[in-house]
């Protein structure tokens, strides 16, 4: 049998007679049960009443759209979701879901998954199961899931492969690129500051662009890079970190995409002020004597300072200045430097406040003792909330993170050891990452899958796998940012 094409017509922006706001409100319906039809499937098979029950929903909604349009087309387009060239808009509840699709599809290298006219109920009920499994043929999801399309003779379901440009490895090297790039670009800033040249923010603000591009498409990734950590350009590495958690967490608060770059902005020159610091004090290893923590405390103001007599400072967002200056200050206005008013904290800075920290407490410094996990740090932080951290931002900072962070290292009830490496987006299931496996059951080192612990025996209807404790990767001697850059080789 000839195989149906996906239409080019759902590439294109669309026409003037779709009706736009049916279409997005269809696409919705659409999402919603696929999404619950997908997960059924991945525990459940054809003959279970829940499958049956969704599965009539999901085609229901597939006759309605096929009744008057060519195809019922999901397209990934640019980060966002787009039925028959429509986009999609996620709202606060459906945003989960979302972003579950649309890393179902990527997982398995889709840029878009269609259904035709004349599709049965027969053929999606065969369908599904093959899609919500995980495994792969040749390495590739992609290509286990065509054969099988093939092979069940499916003909009324289209899958189109993504182009290779958008496969997750090479999305991967380009964030990780971008990562790097920042960090470089930050230590040239740095050298042009100290010998009174001016630094380059249209390149700043280029670079922030394209992390906000990277935190939209790739966010799980990016969190995995933030686990870098470089003990001898510490400010280098920690700005650049503080920089990424900031824009997700603004992103997570709400800002659009211009503020989003101010954030980011912002947040990559907070620490500028350090450069005036002497190394034997940011490096001393033992407590700061009164002189040595005056100078120390002096850095916001130093690095406000910079900003403002930057040759382009105006070309750098005020708010800047706001984060160099007051992201030490805490919420019940102690830190420093000392400020009367709560109102007169900038927003970007009470968010660069909690990430800076973040960053600081899980890396390793000579002065520091004991370097918490990321979980133990955001247990610390929240006993923090509303003393030292603004609660709201904490709170949606300690959601983004989740209970097992991304790059945590953790032990799971079969034995094995294992790094997290995407959160479930389902809030029932914050339990439950996918988790890159790196020892077997007897504790022998191994490349293992990256393993869904969302996913069921569908005989007993049991968990597979399940944490049942976090990890100190220092502890265990694990570089928990190598398993990162391994991805994007
Ligand atoms: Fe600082
Ligand atoms: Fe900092």
């Amino acid at each position: 049998m000839e195989k149906p094409e996906v239409k080019s017509r759902s590439e294109q922006w669309p026409s003037g007679n779709v009706d736009v706001k049916a279409t997005q409100k269809a696409g919705v319906e659409l999402l919603i049960r696929f999404h619950i039809l997908d997960k059924i499937a991945k525990i459940h098979d054809p003959k279970n009443d829940a499958f049956q029950e969704h599965g009539r929903l999901l085609f229901d909604s597939l006759e309605r759209l096929l009744a008057d349009e060519e195809d019922a087309c999901l397209r990934i387009r640019h980060s966002s979701l787009l039925l028959n060239g429509v986009r999609l808009k996620s709202s606060m509840g459906t945003y989960p879901i979302f972003k579950s699709v649309m890393e179902e599809l990527r997982l398995r290298e889709l840029d878009a998954l269609a259904f035709k006219p004349g599709l049965t109920l027969d053929e999606l009920y065969r369908f599904m199961p093959i899609f919500a499994r995980r495994d792969k043929k040749d390495g590739s999801m992609y290509a286990r899931l065509q054969a099988e399309v093939d092979a069940a003779d499916i003909g009324h379901v289209v899958i189109e492969k993504a182009s290779e440009l958008r496969t997750p490895s090479n999305l991967n090297r380009n964030t990780a690129r971008i990562f790097f790039l920042s960090i470089v670009h930050l230590k040239e800033s740095f050298k042009r500051n100290q010998r009174d040249e001016g630094i380059r923010v249209h390149t700043t603000r280029r670079l922030m662009q394209s992390i906000y591009n990277h935190i939209v498409d790739n966010e799980s990734f990016v969190f995995g890079m933030t686990n870098l950590k470089n003990h001898d350009e510490y400010t280098l590495n920690h700005s650049v970190n503080v920089c990424l958690l900031a824009t997700a967490l603004g992103r997570r608060l709400g800002l659009n995409r211009g503020e989003l770059v101010d954030l980011g902005i912002a947040a990559f020159f907070h620490d500028l002020g350090k450069l005036e610091t002497p190394l034997e004090i940011l490096n001393k290893p033992g407590k700061l004597d009164a002189g040595e923590r005056e100078i120390m405390e002096q850095h916001p103001f130093k690095g406000a300072e910079k900003l403002v007599l930057l040759k382009e400072s105006r070309r750098l967002p005020l708010r800047a200045i706001h984060v160099a200056m007051e992201h030490h200050i805490k919420e019940d206005l102690t830190g420093y430097p000392r400020y009367f008013r709560k109102e007169d904290v900038n927003l970007f800075s009470k968010i660069v406040k909690v990430v800076d920290f973040f960053d600081a407490i899980t890396t390793k410094r000579v002065y520091r003792t004991k370097v918490f996990t990321r979980a133990e740090a955001l247990t610390l932080m929240l006993e923090q909330a509303g003393a030292e951290f603004h609660p709201v931002i904490l709170k949606a900072f300690v959601n983004l993170m989740g209970p097992f962070p991304i790059g945590s290292l953790v032990a799971l009830n079969t034995g094995e050891i294992g790094i997290v490496f995407e959160v479930n987006a389902d809030p029932k299931l914050v339990l439950r990452p996918s988790v890159k496996l790196i020892t077997d059951a007897a504790g022998n080192k191994i490349d293992g899958d990256v393993a869904d612990l969302a996913e069921q025996d569908p005989a007993t209807e049991r968990f597979v796998r399940t944490i049942s404790r976090a990890l100190n990767p220092q502890e265990y001697g694990v570089e928990v940012s190598d398993y990162f850059l391994a991805q994007a080789q």
